[in-house]
Parts: C-alpha cells; structure tokens; sequence
C-alpha cells in the first residue's frame, strides 16, 4: 500500500470484532513505527500506554460515553509531559501537543497499515482518564484509540474533505 492509499485506506472505525484480539508482535510493529515519530529537539516526550486487561479496559470504557468502545480488544494512550517537551525561547510555545499529536497519527498509520482499525478518540473525561492510566500528576494526554481488528460490516463513513484547493495557497 503506498502512503496515498494508506492515508485513503485509514477511517475511524467504531465497531470491532470482539472474537480477534491483536498479537503481541502486530502491536509491538505499531508501537516501534510510533517510536520513529519526529518531535522537537527530537525529545520523545511520550509514554504509550498500552491497556488490554479486561479490568483497565473497563475503567477506560467507563470515562468515554460511545458503547461502541467496549467493542475495541486493545486501547493505546499516548501521554507526555510538559515540562519534557521542547520550548521555543522568543514566545514560550510548548511543543507538547504537536509531538503527541504526530506520533499518535504514526500509530493510526501503522495500525492500519497493519489491517486494524483505530478511531481517535478524544471527549473523554479527563480526570476519569487520569485516575484510570494512574498518570502522574504532569503528564497529559490530548487523544487515546481504540485498536483491533473491524467487525464484519462495520459502517465506514465515504471521506468528506473539502476540496484541495480550498486548502492551498501557492505562494
Ligand atoms: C483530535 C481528534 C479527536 C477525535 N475525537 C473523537 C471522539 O472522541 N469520538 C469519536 O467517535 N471520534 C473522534 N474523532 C474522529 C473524528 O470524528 C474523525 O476522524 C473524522 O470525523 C473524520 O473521519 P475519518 O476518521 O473516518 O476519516 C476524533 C478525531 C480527532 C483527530
């Protein structure tokens, strides 16, 4: 798959088969492709939390309202800490969601590239989230995704994009 069809190829999947659960290998090939993630100064600021128990997977379940989730074998967190990530001088921006944010995308990437569905998922509760992973007290987390494998009919919505050219400007 080239990385245009993979990027075509790549939905938010809301439904999973609950009978496949994702081998240790398959995820370790996703968790090393988000290892490769460039971030600023190259300061790697995350941690990947990786919850397959059926104990956690229910404390996750509980700070998220879509039932769908309870579907998904396997949620993959991703946190970091501020104070970890890198920081412009002149202005003070904090690079800690962009660095957080690139190396999810190359674990949604290389799921799919892998045959799993993900699906970012974000309007969870905050603080349940926090309690659930047990994260300590600087470490925040932007997005969790479920991963495993699609249910037999699972519905994948047509992409709607706005077109190209509404996105450039050649300059
Ligand atoms: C930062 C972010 C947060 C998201 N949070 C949720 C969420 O909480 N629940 C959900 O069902 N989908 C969530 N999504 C998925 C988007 O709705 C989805 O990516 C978008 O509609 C485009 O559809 P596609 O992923 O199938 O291409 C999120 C996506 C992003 C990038």
């Amino acid at each position: 798959m080239d990385f245009r069809e993979l990027a075509s190829t790549r939905c938010s999947i809301r439904s999973y088969d609950t009978s496949r659960t994702v081998s240790d290998d398959t995820l370790l090939q996703v968790l090393d492709a988000g290892r490769m993630a460039p971030s600023a100064k190259n300061l790697q600021p995350w941690k990947f939390h990786v919850v397959r128990s059926p104990g956690m997977l229910e404390k996750l379940h509980a700070c998220y309202p879509g039932e769908w989730l309870r579907s998904a074998p396997c949620i993959l967190a991703v946190s970091g800490k501020r104070s970890a990530a890198w920081v412009r001088r002149r202005d003070g921006y904090n690079s800690l969601e962009t660095d957080l944010a690139i190396v999810m995308d190359h674990l949604v990437l290389a799921a799919t590239a892998q045959g799993l569905g993900t699906c970012w998922v974000a309007a969870f509760d905050p603080a349940m989230l926090r309690d659930a992973l047990r994260l300590e007290p600087e470490d925040e987390i932007f997005a969790f995704t479920p991963i495993g494998y699609a249910a037999q009919g699972a519905v994948t919505v047509p992409k709607n994009r706005k077109p190209l050219d509404e996105m450039i400007v050649f300059l």
